[in-house]
């Protein structure tokens, strides 16, 4: 099973493929967690990408395409993907399809995740007081934002077309929310 968890920052992707994985057994990739742990970690990739994270900007399709083709195997091994910040731009749908389907394997569903802009500045400035992300300045959300809707939101149509998107009102509560996105995931 192959699942994209798809919405802009702060629509509970990271916190719905968290029960997923407790629920399912199926393993989160995260290419925003595994970018932070590069940069906590120091290493050269990490410091590469420092700056870029820090100004809410995309890094490369080819680092973040490598990462999650690196873990692939351990997904697979689990029974299930569940791909969280990723794909990004269009490249990277397009990349992540062909690497599925060199391992006979595709994208099952994409869950998109929908929750009003209002709604996400304050769950991102709240996160910030939380887990004192370096990226949830009011400043770095609105320009996030903005780089969702330029790059990111263009994955709509293109799941749309593949006949794979399901729509999912993230809005409610995490229980209302997960409760959804298992209605959605079974009525295949
Ligand atoms: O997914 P998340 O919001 O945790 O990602 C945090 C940051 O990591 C993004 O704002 C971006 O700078 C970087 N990122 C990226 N490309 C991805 C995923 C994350 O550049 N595919
Ligand atoms: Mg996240």
């Amino acid at each position: 099973m192959n699942i994209i968890l798809f919405g802009p920052p702060g629509s509970g992707k990271g916190t719905q493929a968290k029960r997923l994985v407790a629920e399912r057994g199926w393993v989160q990739l995260s290419t925003g967690d595994m970018l932070r742990a590069a940069r906590a970690a120091g290493t050269e990739l990490g410091q590469r990408v420092s700056a870029i994270i820090d100004a809410g900007e995309l890094v490369s399709d080819e680092i973040v395409i490598e990462l999650i083709r690196e873990r692939l195997p351990e997904a697979e091994a689990a029974g299930g993907a569940i791909f969280d910040g990723f794909p990004r731009t269009v490249a990277q749908a397009e990349a992540l399809d062909t690497l599925l389907q060199e391992r006979g394997s595709a994208v099952d569903t994409v869950v998109e995740l929908k929750v009003v802009d209002e709604e996400i500045v304050q769950r991102l400035v709240k996160r910030a007081e939380d887990e004192g992300r370096a990226d949830d300045t009011e400043e770095v959300i609105r320009n996030r934002l903005k780089v969702y809707y330029d790059q990111t939101a263009p994955l709509i149509p293109f799941f749309s077309a593949q006949g794979k998107l399901k729509e999912v009102d993230g809005m409610g509560s995490m229980d209302g929310v997960a409760a959804a996105i298992a209605a959605a995931l079974d009525d295949k």
